[in-house]
């Protein structure tokens, strides 16, 4: 039977963040071995994806994409191979206008060429970038064209739509076929960049479901502002605002796509990236999005809440102030009246501790930047 791509939102690596144009076969591969090492297949984190600058500048005679053979003398059928067999899924990277973002060959009027030799190289996924795209067509055309081609590749690929959210991308996407699709700028290594990302993207939660996710763009947690990516490295983050970024991406049915070097991971990093609790949000099958709730005389701070599949809910206390606030989830603002006869038990989800059963109103204190998630239970008074 035919297996569904993306029922819940990809996971995974991707090399762009911190690598740059630096990437090559032995990174890769260590790449794929420290997934496996450090438990994040385990998981759910199972794509391994080549960024752009790993073709060489040329096609060949045939027409077709050449990996660069410094970077990956074995080919790209040799490095898949080698992920396949870590049970990992493998990524890359091509570009619908004429050459990609760093000027490499893209794949206009090479589609369907594109497509057949990523499945014959074993890719499981495809991020497609939107430099260099001729003015005059418009940006669904060229998606519809790559989805088209890559389901008539004999394989399943995933196609990660990567516009940057033009042309009201969430309104056509779905049906273009593409399974997710960036819905802002490049993030930065930056709270700022994290903050509007995440601000932005709250009212088009509605548009995620099974198969086709926002992409609110690769994780920068635990980069501490040591990429060589100069346009992503904007001198860092503190774990707390990691901490914050993971459980927004989790709330909001982001793809995980991590892009800090997992080889080199601090303890609070591989704290915050193997979050089981939050994770599983993230994946709830029933793929919910969330409503965000006011908080009372506090624009900066805002709660999201969530509903999960077998009766739970997910609350997310968000504070964006640079002072530590008061946040306050009145149950009625979830449709818990007074009377209602019940009251939620709350799990936090950060800590990993049971909180016990509260009725009416929990309140609290949420440090600058920071968050606490909850999930709930609903339960007898
Ligand atoms: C664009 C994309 C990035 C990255 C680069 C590669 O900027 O949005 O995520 O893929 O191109 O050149």
């Amino acid at each position: 039977m035919h297996q569904m791509i993306a029922p819940t939102p990809p996971m995974g690596w991707n090399s762009w963040n911190t690598f740059y144009d630096q990437i090559n076969e032995e990174l890769v591969f260590e790449i794929a071995d420290a997934m496996c090492e450090l438990g994040l297949n385990a998981l759910g984190y199972e794509y391994i994806i080549i960024d752009d600058c790993w073709q060489s500048r040329m096609r060949d005679v045939e027409g077709r994409l050449v990996a660069d053979p410094e970077k990956f003398p074995h080919g790209m059928k040799y490095v898949a191979d080698y992920v396949h067999e870590k049970g990992l899924k493998i990524g890359i990277y091509s570009c619908c206008g004429t050459r990609t973002c760093a000027n490499y060959p893209g794949s206009f009027e090479h589609e369907f060429t594109d497509a057949k030799t990523f499945a014959q190289w074993g890719i499981d996924y495809l991020k497609y970038d939107n430099c260099h795209r001729p003015e005059s067509l418009r940006t669904p055309e060229l998606y519809h064209r790559m989805s088209m081609a890559l389901r008539n590749s004999g394989r399943n690929i995933l196609l990660a739509a990567c516009q940057w959210g033009r042309d009201d991308v969430h309104r056509w996407i779905r049906s273009s076929g593409a399974h997710t699709f960036r819905s802002s700028i490049d993030i930065t290594d930056s709270w700022n960049s994290i903050a509007n990302i995440a601000w932005a993207q709250l009212e088009n939660q509605a548009y995620n479901g099974p198969g086709c996710f926002n992409d609110m763009d690769m994780l920068v947690v635990g980069m501490h502002g040591i990429s060589i990516n100069p346009e992503t490295n904007m001198g860092g983050c503190t774990d707390t605002e990691y901490q914050t970024h993971f459980a927004l991406w989790c709330m909001m049915n982001s793809p995980l796509i991590i892009g800090c070097d997992i080889r080199q991971m601090s303890p609070e990093t591989r704290k915050i990236l193997c979050n089981k609790n939050l994770i599983a949000i993230n994946q709830d099958p029933e793929v919910r999005g969330c409503y965000k709730v006011d908080v009372f005389q506090n624009p900066d701070a805002f709660i999201l809440i969530r509903p999960l599949s077998g009766g739970d809910y997910a609350v997310g206390f968000f504070n964006f102030s640079d002072v530590a606030a008061d946040i306050s989830l009145h149950f009625w603002d979830m449709g818990l009246s007074y009377h209602s006869g019940v009251a939620l038990s709350f799990y936090d989800c950060i800590e990993d501790e049971d909180l016990g059963v509260v009725e009416e109103l929990l309140t609290k204190k949420v440090e600058a930047h920071g968050c606490k998630v909850f999930r709930c239970t609903i339960v007898e008074k």
